[in-house]
């Protein structure tokens, strides 16, 4: 089954001029959420996170994906970002939780960005937090480009006791960009 992309046309322009418009990166996550569906439909999780939610697409569209019956929480550090997310869910008629903070108040289990060394300086701010956030049976999506050192990510959760891949990658504007999801292991 394959789901609309949310309407997001709001995003970058105007009042939300300041807000991260959708791009290669935001799609790559969506289609590696469409392609675990129906995993996700079976793990029927009551909260996702997603941290650094920008327009909010991505958690609208997991919220199609998933259903209303999960509390979709939305940070970001940018208020026009939450702002930007209400209006997004408002034009998709689902429910999202924007929370203007730093990474995460609450449960994780999705994020993406670039900075600093390698490109990682959020990320690896993050990652100590993800194994303390994720549910026994959750699952955490990361967006990474190759300069992120998507292998080292996956050996560096795996000391705190996740399982990583990468599910699902492509060539944009001359970067790699993969989406690596984890779990805990023995799950
Ligand atoms: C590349 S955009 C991605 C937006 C959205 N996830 C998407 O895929 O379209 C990264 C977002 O992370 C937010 N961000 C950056 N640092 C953050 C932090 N420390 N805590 C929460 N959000 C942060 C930015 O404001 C921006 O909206």
């Amino acid at each position: 089954m394959s789901y609309p992309t949310p309407l997001y046309s709001h995003a970058g322009r105007g009042h939300f001029r300041d807000v991260y418009e959708p791009a290669e990166d935001s799609f790559l996550l969506m289609d590696a959420l469409e392609k675990d569906a129906q995993k996700l439909q079976l793990l029927s999780p009551s909260v996702c996170v997603e941290v650094g939610s920008g327009s909010g697409v991505v958690s609208a569209f997991l919220a199609s994906i998933v259903g209303p019956s999960a509390l979709y929480i939305c940070t970001d550090v940018n208020p026009e970002a939450a702002q930007c997310t209400k209006e997004t869910a408002s034009c998709n008629r689902v429910s999202l939780q924007p929370v203007v903070t730093d990474l995460v108040g609450s449960r994780g289990i999705e994020a993406a960005w670039a900075g600093g060394k390698r490109g990682r300086e959020v990320t690896d701010r993050f990652l100590p937090l993800v194994s303390q956030l994720l549910s026994a049976d959750g699952l955490f999506y990361l967006i990474a480009v190759a300069e992120n050192d998507p292998e080292e990510i996956i050996r560096s959760l795996g000391n705190y006791g996740l399982t990583g891949e990468s599910c699902l990658s492509t060539r944009a504007r001359n970067e790699r960009l993969s989406v690596l999801r984890f779990h805990r292991k023995g799950t």
